[in-house]
C-alpha cells in the first residue's frame, strides 16, 4: 500500500545553514508516528516542510510526497491547495489556529469550506458532533463562545475538532500539549488517541515525552541535531534501542525511573548548532559509549530487526 507520507533524502536550510539533512523515511496509512528528539533537533522545521510552511529564506532539498504527489514538484498555489485539503495541524498554541473574534461555532463551519458538497447547516451539525467528540460538554453553548471564553485545554480540544473536520490525509500534532497541565495534557492524549479512527490517514505527533510516545504511536522517529539516529515499529525502538541516543532519551523518561527524585536526570551537554557540527558521528560530543572511530567516520542508518538506527555499534549489543 502506497505511503502517506514518503521523504527521500530531505534537507532544509535556512540561508545557508543546513538545519535538518538526510531524511529518509516513510509512513504507512493509519498509522501515528512519534517524531522525538530535543530542542532544535529539527523536529518543527520536517513538520513544517511536510506542511509547505516553512518560513521566506527556508529551502527544502529532496523529495516529499503526500500519498503519492510529490510537494514541491508542485506550483506554490497547487501546494497550498493540498495542504488545505489533505492536511490538518494542531500546534502548540491553540489560539495561532483559533480567531479570537469569531465566535468557535462559526470558526469550525469555516473550517469545512472546502466540503462544498455540504449545506451551511450541515457543516453546524457536524461542528456540534465534534465539539462533543472531542469531550466538550455542552457544545451548543460552546458553539456560541469566543476562544478567550474557554480553559486552555478546551481550546485545544476545539483546535483538534477544527482539524480534525476537515477529514485530513495527514494530520500533524506539533507539541500539542506543551501549553496544558499534567492533568489537560493526558486528557487531550487521550482524545488523539480515541480520534485515530477519525483521520483516514496518519498521524505525526512532536513530542519530547517518550512516555507519549509508548501510550500513543505505533512508529518512532529520533531526531538528533537534525539527523534522523533511530526509526521503528515503537516496540522495537522503545524495547531495544540501538542508539544511544534514544537510550539517553528513554533513562530520562519519568515513567521508565524506578524512582523518581524532584531532579530528572537530562542528557549531559547539549545539541550542537547546525552550523557548527562535530566531525564523525553527530552524537559523539555527549555520546556515554563513544570509541575513537565515532569521531572519524560518519555512521550510516543499517537495519537491525525491524528498526533502523546510525551508529557503528547498533546490533553489537
Ligand atoms: N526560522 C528559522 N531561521 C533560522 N534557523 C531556524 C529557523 N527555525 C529553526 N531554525 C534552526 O533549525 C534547527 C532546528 O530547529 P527546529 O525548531 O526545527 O527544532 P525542534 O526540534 O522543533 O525544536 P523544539 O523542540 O525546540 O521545538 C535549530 O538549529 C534552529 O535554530
Ligand atoms: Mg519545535
Amino acid at each position: 500500500m502506497a505511503a502517506i507520507v514518503d521523504l527521500r533524502d530531505v534537507s532544509i536550510s535556512y540561508g545557508n545553514v543546513r538545519a535538518v539533512r538526510g531524511i529518509t523515511f516513510a509512513l504507512e496509512r493509519g498509522r501515528v508516528l512519534g517524531l522525538v528528539g530535543e530542542s532544535g533537533s529539527g523536529k518543527s522545521s520536517l513538520v513544517s516542510a511536510m506542511l509547505a510552511l516553512l518560513p521566506k529564506g527556508a529551502s527544502v532539498e529532496g523529495r516529499i510526497a503526500l500519498d503519492g504527489r510529490d510537494l514541491y514538484a508542485l506550483g506554490e498555489r497547487e501546494r497550498r491547495a493540498l495542504r488545505g485539503r489533505e492536511m490538518a495541524t494542531v500546534s502548540q498554541d491553540p489560539f495561532t489556529a483559533l480567531n479570537p473574534v469569531i465566535r468557535i461555532g462559526r470558526q469550525l463551519v469555516e473550517f469545512q469550506h472546502r466540503l462544498t458538497h455540504l449545506s451551511r447547516g450541515a457543516k453546524r451539525e457536524r461542528a456540534r458532533e465534534m465539539i462533543a467528540r472531542v469531550g466538550i460538554s455542552d457544545p451548543a453553548v460552546r458553539m456560541e463562545q469566543y476562544p478567550h471564553q474557554l480553559s486552555g485545554g478546551l481550546r485545544q480540544r476545539v483546535a483538534i475538532a477544527a482539524a480534525l473536520l476537515v477529514q485530513p490525509k495527514l494530520l500533524i500534532a506539533d507539541e500539542p500539549t506543551t501549553a496544558l497541565d499534567a492533568t489537560t495534557e493526558a486528557e487531550v492524549i487521550e482524545i488523539i488517541r480515541d480520534m485515530r479512527g477519525e483521520v483516514d490517514g496518519s498521524i505525526i505527533l512532536v513530542t519530547h515525552d517518550m512516555g507519549v510516545v509508548g501510550r500513543l504511536c505505533d512508529d518512532v522517529a529520533v531526531m538528533y541535531a537534525g539527523e534522523l539516529v533511530e526509526s521503528g515499529p515503537v516496540e522495537a525502538v522503545l524495547g531495544h534501542p540501538q542508539h544511544p541516543y534514544t537510550r539517553a532519551l528513554l533513562a530520562c523518561d519519568p515513567a521508565r525511573i524506578e524512582t523518581p527524585s524532584r531532579h530528572l536526570p537530562t542528557i549531559p551537554g547539549t545539541v550542537p548548532s547546525p552550523a557548527a557540527l562535530p566531525g564523525g558521528c553527530i552524537f559523539s560530543t555527549r555520546c556515554p559509549s563513544v570509541q575513537p572511530v565515532c569521531r572519524v567516520d560518519k555512521p550510516v542508518r543499517i537495519g537491525i530487526g525491524a528498526s533502523h538506527a546510525a551508529c557503528h555499534f547498533a546490533g553489537a549489543a
